[in-house]
């Protein structure tokens, strides 16, 4: 079983404190301020990109992980023991493949009533089918259904919230799992005008994650859990240029994505901080390991067929699946995220692989930066600035994708 969530307190990853240590000394703004939002002031002059040294911190971070994650790893059970979840309601995203498989099946398995929320409901058809085959005949039947979502379509979140809402029933447990790294592949851009690993890794997953308050504010306590990546650590996002098509840095794969799963903890850890406690809905990134799932796909082939020759290293999607789990499940999480917000600190609750505390990265911490991620994140999934508040208030939000009304 996992250990005992204790807050580190200490810096990110390797860092040299909040707001980077690479960060320009300049003249200040003020963002964020007006109806219920905090004022917070910002760097002008801003940085640019990771400084090499935060660079080769968070790619020694990434090596790191290869090789010593099954080490750090080791005091896990396999798979990790889940609480009964009877009455527990969970939407997990791209649960037809990898993670979102295991993470589906292990939480129906104990008892959770799973929505699959996935693009091709024919597959998470046959797996149920599949997982019902699997069990004793004397027993219950699994409780899972299947709802059709595609992240590249912002429309398609926002009916899929609609859908949701209607019923009126509470949500305990979002999983934001579904993802894509197109590795090697050229930029490429969704019918909403993102770049797609933007738009399916974080756009789309927050913007699932808001219009689903009301049902999730019913459930109260409830989580939002986002299966998150080390990869994050390499990642620099500037909010004027979310796209990567400024010009002012070359658009890769990896960037692409590493950028993507930044986002979603600077945006998630304004999403912690405004959140009030009361409210009762956490927060929290979850990071499963470098786990060998169809998420590198578009690898040649040949280094595809290397990762049969590594197995040690790599973990299996069972293995991958841990973190979320712990995030979704364990009793400790809730108070770990109050003690995070009773001592203001700036980013929200982060799991790592081994069920412990993540430390995220610098930049991860850098406050300003983020409080832009998450305005820039409300406007280009076509929500107002006070969404959130509004939503927690009860009162109804228009939104710009599927002519959504949230109540
Ligand atoms: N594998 C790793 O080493 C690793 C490491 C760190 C983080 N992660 C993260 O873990 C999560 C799960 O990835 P995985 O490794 O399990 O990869 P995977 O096997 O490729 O599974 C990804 C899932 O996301 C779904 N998906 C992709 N695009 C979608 C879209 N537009 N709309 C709806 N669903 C979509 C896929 O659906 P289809 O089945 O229809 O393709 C699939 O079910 C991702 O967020 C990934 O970034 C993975």
């Amino acid at each position: 079983m996992a250990g005992e969530l204790r807050h580190r307190g200490g810096e990110a990853a390797g860092s040299g404190g909040e707001g980077g240590a690479d960060a320009p000394a300049a003249a200040k703004a003020k963002v964020g301020g007006g109806e219920g939002k905090e004022e917070v002031e910002v760097e002008e002059g801003r940085k640019e990109a990771l400084g090499w040294l935060e660079w080769s911190r968070g790619w020694m971070g990434v090596v790191g992980e290869f090789f010593f994650q099954r080490i750090a790893a080791s005091h896990l059970a396999n798979p990790l023991e889940l609480p009964p979840l009877d009455g527990v309601s969970v939407v997990v995203t791209g649960a037809t493949s990898g993670i979102g498989l295991e993470i589906a099946r292990q939480l129906a398995q104990a008892g959770a009533h799973v929505v699959m929320a996935v693009r091709r409901p024919k597959v998470a058809h046959d797996l149920i089918q599949k997982w019902q085959n699997e069990k004793p005949e004397c027993s219950m039947p699994l409780n899972v259904e299947v709802m059709e979502l595609d992240l590249i379509s912002l429309d398609s979140v926002a009916k899929f919230a609609d859908a949701w809402n209607a019923r009126m029933a509470p949500l305990h447990v979002l999983i934001n799992n579904a993802g894509i790294f197109s590795i090697g592949e050229p930029q490429r851009f969704s019918k909403d005008g993102y770049e797609e690993h933007m738009q399916v890794n974080h756009l789309a997953p927050a913007l699932l994650a808001m219009l689903l308050l009301p049902s999730l504010l019913r459930g109260s306590p409830s989580r939002i859990v986002n299966v998150n990546s080390v990869m994050h650590t390499i990642g620099f996002v500037d909010a004027e240029d979310m796209n990567i098509t400024s010009g002012k840095h070359k658009y890769r794969s990896w960037l692409g994505y590493s950028n993507s799963k930044l986002a979603q903890v600077k945006f998630s850890s304004i999403f912690h901080k405004r959140m009030p406690a009361e409210a009762g809905v956490n927060i929290v990134c979850a990071s499963p390991g470098i786990v060998h799932t169809n998420v590198a796909r578009d690898l040649p082939k040949i280094i595809l067929a290397a990762y049969h020759f590594i197995p040690y290293f790599i973990f299996d999607p069972q293995e991958g699946s841990r973190s979320t789990l712990f995030a979704a499940s364990d009793p400790q999480v809730p108070e770990y995220c109050e003690t995070l917000k009773s001592e203001d600190w700036p980013v929200c609750a982060c799991i790592n692989y081994d069920c412990n505390p993540m430390n995220a990265s610098e930049e991860a911490h850098n406050l300003e930066t983020s409080h832009l991620v998450w305005e820039k994140t409300l406007e280009m999934i076509g929500l107002p600035p006070d969404a959130l508040e509004k939503l927690i208030a009860g009162e109804p939000v228009q939104c710009r994708y599927g002519q959504h009304k949230a109540e």
